[in-house]
């Protein structure tokens, strides 16, 4: 099936080619169609010429927050005589996101292609891919290919006959969705609890076992080898100048074709709800939708124009995220899905910090107090004011992350909230 705004890649930059066919994940048929040789041309420019590459291209963090991963890469400490290493983050626990797991699970010799470019653009001798412990079968597909890629000699020492050398080990989380904040991946993988540390230290100064380390998401890295092979500006042939190249989309909720989706940056969400995805099913209106995952805010059907870029998602007061809408249709409860998502973060929160860990609990209290048809029209301002007294003040931004949703919800369904309170409860306050 061919979409309108899945463009064709003249070579595998991510999953559009690959999606669904096994052979992909062999050596055999990955090194047919010129794998490793992005390892080789890497190998032949310096650490600081892959990273201007990478820079120039305006490549944007894709685990959520859009950090450009050239200028992350530039932070790490050069000729300090101490191990530095490379984290690719698999975690991928956000509600609504699925794309790092099908990329594992379909080309697994690209993300590996990845990780060793940037793990000889950061100076890493060691890469820890941390995947989630829920992705079993993908995480066997992984390993058989780094077992395959060790044997061929394009891991381990004296990669490709080089002199440079790279290990890569591959660990398992424990299904905590904690674990993919990228400190307290590193906790996790120190075999400490996933609990986020304060920073400073800043990762590249002490990261995983005190040394200097990158965290990178599984999809940020799989984009490099493409951009490797074919240079900065055909990457920012796609995408603005902001926002360049393209973004692999996990859709969900009430839509006839939800599925992954290879996209260049800026189509208006509407786009890829309708043309993409077919709109829909029952081919009522849409009410709502979550574009970046859970943790990002809610838009309303009257912000559907909005460009999916870093920078069209600011502007609608929402943000990219992981780029996982989840769509919701006329029918759907607000007020029973976000108190659904604020579930899901209370049970996450580590527990850490006061304003998180009470404040998602008491958020989801309040939401099933108003569900019930219990709810007074003070509890929304009880909700606002914890919207205020959970921002900015914790450890990591999990706490946030349940705000933006929250308030969203507030400020543009309202009236949904109202609608579950009796008359005399409205008026009482
Ligand atoms: C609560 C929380 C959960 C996160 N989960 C993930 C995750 O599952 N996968 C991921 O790549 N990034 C996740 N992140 C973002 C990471 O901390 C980090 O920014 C990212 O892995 C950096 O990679 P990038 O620069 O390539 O995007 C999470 C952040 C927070 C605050
Ligand atoms: S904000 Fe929540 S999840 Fe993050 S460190 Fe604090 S308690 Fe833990």
């Amino acid at each position: 099936m061919s979409f309108p705004y899945v463009h064709e890649l003249e070579t595998r930059t991510l999953l559009s080619e690959y999606q669904g066919k096994k052979d992909a994940r062999t050596l055999k048929s990955w090194r047919d169609e010129g794998g490793y040789q992005r390892v080789r041309k890497a190998i032949d420019m310096s650490p600081d010429t892959i990273t201007d590459v990478v820079k120039e291209s305006g490549l944007r963090g894709r685990g959520g927050a859009g950090f450009p991963t050239g200028l992350k890469w530039s932070f790490m400490p050069k000729e300090d005589g101490k191990p530095h290493y490379l984290c690719c983050n698999a975690d991928e626990s956000e509600p609504g996101a699925f794309k790092d797991r099908e990329i594992i699970r379909w080309t697994p010799h690209l993300l590996i292609e990845g990780c060793l470019i940037g793990a000889r653009a950061i100076g890493a001798e060691h890469v820890y891919i941390y995947v989630r412990g829920e992705f079993f079968e993908d995480t066997q597909h992984l390993n058989k290919a780094v077992v395959e890629a060790y044997e061929a000699g394009f891991v381990g020492s004296n990669i490709m006959g080089s002199t440079w050398s790279c290990d890569i080990t591959i660990h398992t989380g424990a299904g905590a969705y904690i674990a993919g904040e990228e400190t307290g991946l590193m906790n996790s993988l120190m075999g400490n609890r996933a609990e986020p540390w304060a920073k400073p230290p800043f990762p590249a100064q002490a990261g995983a076992f005190g040394m200097p380390t990158t965290v990178n998401n599984v999809e940020t890295l799989s984009t490099v080898p493409g951009i490797i092979e074919h240079g900065s500006e055909w990457y920012r042939q796609w995408g603005s100048e902001k926002s360049p190249g393209t973004k692999l989309w996990s859709c969900s909720g009430h839509l006839v074709r939800p599925g992954n989706y290879e996209i260049a940056l800026g189509v208006p969400l509407r786009d890829i709800i309708f043309d993409v995805c077919g709109g829909t099913p029952s081919g009522k209106p849409v009410k709502a939708v979550i574009p970046g995952g859970s943790s990002t805010a809610f838009l309303s059907a009257a912000e559907l124009d909005c460009a999916t870029t870093y920078e069209g998602m600011q502007e609608v007061g929402s943000s990219l995220g992981t780029a996982s809408p989840i769509v919701m249709d006329e029918d759907t409860d607000i007020v029973r899905a976000m108190r659904r998502i604020a579930q899901f973060y209370a049970h996450e929160s580590c527990g850490q910090c006061v304003q998180c860990r009470e404040g998602t609990s008491w958020i989801v209290r309040i939401l099933q107090k108003i569900e019930s048809g219990d709810g007074r029209l003070r509890d929304i301002d009880t909700l606002y004011d914890l919207c205020e007294q959970m921002t900015g003040r914790t450890i990591c931004v999990l706490a946030d992350s349940v705000v933006f949703p929250l308030k969203s919800s507030l400020d543009k369904f309202r009236a949904e909230y109202e609608a579950k309170m009796t008359s005399d409860k409205v008026a009482v306050g």
